[in-house]
């Protein structure tokens, strides 16, 4: 295989290449969008075996904050055979100056981007033309609101200082959990010879010990929640919504028993002697 490399628009041809981005597959880009944006683009790459195109990519740039590289693709016969590297790098190579390269991957791409070094970026938003289509896609979802937003910064801050001391093997979600359940123990330390009356009323020492303690809680809580992938906030929310339907507070003025023990309550009343009842 000789592939030939270049990276001219004026020798590209545009219906050569919106056939290209259909089977790559990277959807439906007509001959004069193609033309349009390639025209607008700063670096172009392009591939060819023979007469066939077989890969492109190009990068938006302003010459100096940030080059924004995208339409890669590699033709199907041509996959995994490294020129998806060489598009990009090349493309990272005609960037080269500016302060940050970024592009947002096909979802399941984002390793063949990693090995070329990129990261994933925390803060990224968009808006597309069409939304939905781009959130049925997998390249957006719902920002969330201020609390899930500041677990997750609590939690990049805690994995930072995870990073640096290079202590990630040790943060298992299995560990996680046993770290979480010695904190809320030593959480329960401060409290467990209080009577009720003096639980509410701690000293300004003692507060400062409980809210460290609850922080150290905290902290392994969002942790395990980043490890598992799960919004925390989210999760909060729909069991509070549970909760409400679960014990519904018409039937639970002032009752803390489960809603098991609530209808086994009932039953006795209905059925007074022991050795008729059900239960
Ligand atoms: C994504 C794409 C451009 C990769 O091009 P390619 O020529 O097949 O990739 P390469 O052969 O250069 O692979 C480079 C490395 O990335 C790895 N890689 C490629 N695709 C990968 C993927 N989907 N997931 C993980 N790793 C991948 C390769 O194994 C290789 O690893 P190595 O350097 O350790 O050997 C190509 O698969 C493609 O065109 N896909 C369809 C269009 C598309 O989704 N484009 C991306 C838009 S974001």
């Amino acid at each position: 295989m000789t592939i030939s490399w270049h990276s001219d628009p004026s020798r590209v041809d545009w219906d050569q290449l919106s056939e290209f981005y259909r089977i790559a597959p990277l959807g439906d880009k007509s001959a004069h969008e193609l033309q349009l944006v390639f025209g607008n683009s700063r670096f172009t790459c392009f591939a060819h075996d023979g007469d066939r195109l077989v890969g492109a990519g190009r990068a938006v740039t302003d010459g100096l904050d940030f080059s924004y590289i995208c339409d890669v693709a590699v033709h199907p016969r041509f996959q995994g055979q490294g020129l998806g590297k060489r598009i990009v790098r090349t493309l990272m190579e005609q960037s080269e100056g500016h302060k940050k390269i970024i592009l947002y991957a096909n979802p399941g791409k984002e390793a063949f981007y990693a090995k070329l070094g990129f990261k994933m970026m925390n803060t990224a938003m968009a808006i597309f033309r069409d939304d939905a289509a781009a959130m049925r896609a997998g390249f957006v979802r719902e920002a969330p609101d201020h609390g899930t937003d500041s677990l997750r910064n609590l939690d990049a801050k805690h994995r930072r200082f995870v990073e640096e001391r290079n202590w990630q093997r040790h943060q298992s979600p299995k560990n996680l959990v046993m770290a979480l359940v010695g904190e809320a123990g030593e959480l329960t330390e401060h409290f467990q010879w209080l009577s009720q009356e003096a639980s509410k009323r701690l000293d300004a020492e003692k507060k400062q010990a409980v809210a460290k303690e609850m922080a150290d809680v905290l902290i392994y809580l969002t942790r395990l929640a980043g490890e598992l992938d799960i919004d925390l906030v989210a999760a909060a929310h729909e069991k509070c919504d549970e909760n409400d339907r679960k014990y519904p507070k018409e039937e639970f003025q002032g009752e803390y028993r489960r809603p098991d023990q609530y209808k086994r309550r009932i039953f006795r009343i209905l059925l007074p002697f022991e050795k008729f009842s059900l239960i």
